[in-house]
C-alpha cells in the first residue's frame, strides 16, 4: 500500500427533506447567491420550487442562471463569471448533476482570476482562489458533488479536460434520493455505469496489500449492481435510489483510491467522445470500459479474475484463470446492455470514421500516455476504439 494524504472537506446533508436545510447552509456564507441549474428539469419537477422555499425562509438573495447543458460549455462558464462579477455574487448554488456542478466550480474559480478561466484545465496549474460552492444533488453519477474535479467543454475544437484540486470540493452537498425518481431511464443507466467507472479506476491497480479497498470497491460495485435494475423498474423506490445516491459520492470522494495507483484511461477515451460527440460521458464509458479491459487484462489476469469472482460472483475456472478474468468483462458487457446502455459505438446515433478515431486517439495523447495499470500511447489508444467499434 503506498503512502497517501485522504481529506474531504464536503459536508453531505443526505435523506429525505434535506433540501429544506439548503437555506440555511448558504446563509453560513453569504447572504446572496448564484441560483445555477441545467435546461429545466428541475422546474417540472417541482426541485426549483423547494429549494427556493427554503432559499427565501433564510433571506437569502438570488441571482438566477439557467441552461447549463449535458457535457458543459466554456461559454456559459464565462457568462456565469461576467454575472458573478457584475452582481458582486461570492457564493454559487449549484442545483443539477455533474454538467450543473462542474459549471459552478468552473465559475467559482474564474471569477478571481484575472486571466482565461480554461488556463486551469489546459494546463495542471495550482488553484489559489475560489468562491465557495454548494449543490443539490438530482443525479446520481459523475460524483462531483464532493469531488475535486470539474470537466468542461471548449467549443471550438470540441475539447473536453478537467481540472482537478481540492479547491474544487463543495462546501456542502444536499443528497435526497426523491430528487431523482424523474430521471429518464438512460440517465439512470448512464448514471450507474459512470460511478461503476469511477470505482474500476480505482480497481484496476498493479498495487498490492490493498485489501481494504479492493473490499470497498467490491460492496459499492454491488450495490450498483443490484439496486439499478430495481430503479428501472420502480423509479420511485426509495431504497434503491438512495443506494445508488450514496454510492454515487462514495465512488468519488477518493477514499476508494487511498494507497493504490489509479489508472484513468478509460475516461481519459471517454472524454474524446463526448468532447466531439456530445455522447453522455456514462454511456460512452459503457463502450469504452470493456473496450479498455479486453486490451489490458493480461497485464495482471488475477486482478480481473478477483473481480470477475467476488464483484459478479461466478466460479474460478481452475483450469483457466485467463477465461475467468474474460468472464469478468463478459458479465459487465452484459450488464450494461440489460440495463439499456450502448457496448459498441455503432450503437451510437453518430458517425465516426477511421480517421475520426485516429484525430480522437491523438488527441487524447497529446500530453504523452494516458493510464497507469497499462500505459498507452496514441497507437494503444486508437486500437481500443477499435475495440469498440
Ligand atoms: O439539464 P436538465 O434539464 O436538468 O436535465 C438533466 C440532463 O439532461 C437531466 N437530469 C438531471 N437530474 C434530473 C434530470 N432529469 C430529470 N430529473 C432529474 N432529477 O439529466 C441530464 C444529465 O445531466 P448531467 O448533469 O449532464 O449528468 P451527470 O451528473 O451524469 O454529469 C455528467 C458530466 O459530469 C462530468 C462528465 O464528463 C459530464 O460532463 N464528470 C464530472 C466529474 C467530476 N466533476 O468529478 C467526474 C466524472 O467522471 C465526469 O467526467
Ligand atoms: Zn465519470
Amino acid at each position: 500500500m503506498q503512502n497517501f494524504t485522504f481529506q474531504n472537506r464536503t459536508k453531505i446533508i443526505f435523506g429525505r427533506g434535506t433540501e429544506e436545510q439548503v437555506g440555511v447552509e448558504v446563509k453560513n456564507y453569504s447572504g446572496r447567491a448564484l441560483f445555477l441549474y441545467g435546461g429545466g428539469s428541475i422546474k417540472r419537477n417541482g426541485i426549483y420550487d423547494r429549494v427556493m422555499d427554503s432559499l427565501d425562509s433564510s433571506g437569502i438573495e438570488v441571482v438566477e442562471l439557467g441552461g447549463v447543458q449535458p457535457n458543459p460549455r466554456l461559454s456559459l462558464v464565462k457568462e456565469g463569471i461576467k454575472v458573478c462579477r457584475e452582481d458582486e455574487i461570492d457564493f454559487i448554488l449549484a442545483v443539477g448533476g455533474g454538467s450543473v456542478i462542474d459549471t459552478a466550480k468552473a465559475i467559482s474559480i474564474g471569477v478571481p482570476y484575472e486571466g482565461d478561466v480554461w488556463d486551469f484545465y489546459s494546463t495542471d496549474m495550482d488553484i489559489e482562489e475560489s468562491l465557495p460552492i454548494g449543490t443539490v444533488l438530482t443525479i446520481p453519477a459523475a460524483g462531483s458533488e464532493s469531488s475535486p474535479g470539474s470537466v468542461i467543454t471548449k467549443e471550438e475544437g470540441g475539447y473536453k479536460r478537467d481540472a482537478v484540486d481540492n479547491e474544487l470540493r463543495p462546501e456542502f452537498s444536499i443528497l435526497n434520493p426523491e430528487f431523482t425518481y424523474t430521471l429518464p431511464e438512460y440517465q439512470t443507466a448512464s448514471g450507474a455505469a459512470d460511478i461503476m467507472a469511477h470505482v474500476m479506476e480505482r480497481y484496476f491497480t498493479n498495487e498490492e496489500h490493498v485489501g481494504l479497498t479492493d473490499r470497498l470497491c467490491e460492496g459499492t460495485l454491488r450495490t450498483v449492481i443490484e439496486n439499478t435494475p430495481v430503479a428501472l423498474e420502480e423509479p420511485e423506490n426509495y431504497d434503491a435510489r438512495a443506494e445508488i445516491t450514496w454510492a454515487s459520492t462514495i465512488a468519488h470522494n477518493d477514499l476508494l483510491g487511498t494507497g493504490r495507483v489509479e489508472d484513468w484511461a478509460s475516461h481519459k477515451i471517454e472524454h474524446e467522445l463526448s468532447g466531439m460527440y456530445d455522447v453522455t460521458h456514462g454511456a460512452g464509458l459503457a463502450i469504452v470500459f470493456p473496450a479498455w479491459m479486453e486490451y489490458v487484462y493480461q497485464e495482471n489476469v488475477e486482478r480481473f479474475a478477483q473481480f470477475t469472482t467476488r464483484v459478479w460472483g461466478k466460479e474460478t475456472n481452475y483450469y483457466s484463470l485467463e477465461r475467468t478474468a474474460r468472464g469478468g468483462i463478459k458479465a459487465l458487457k452484459d450488464f450494461f446492455s440489460d440495463i439499456g446502455l450502448p457496448t459498441n459505438l455503432n450503437e451510437l446515433d453518430v458517425n465516426i470514421g477511421d480517421g475520426d478515431l485516429e484525430e480522437m486517439a491523438n488527441k487524447c495523447t497529446e500530453d504523452g500516455t494516458v493510464g497507469n495499470f497499462v500505459k498507452l500511447d496514441a497507437e494503444d489508444v486508437l486500437e481500443i476504439y477499435r475495440i469498440a467499434r
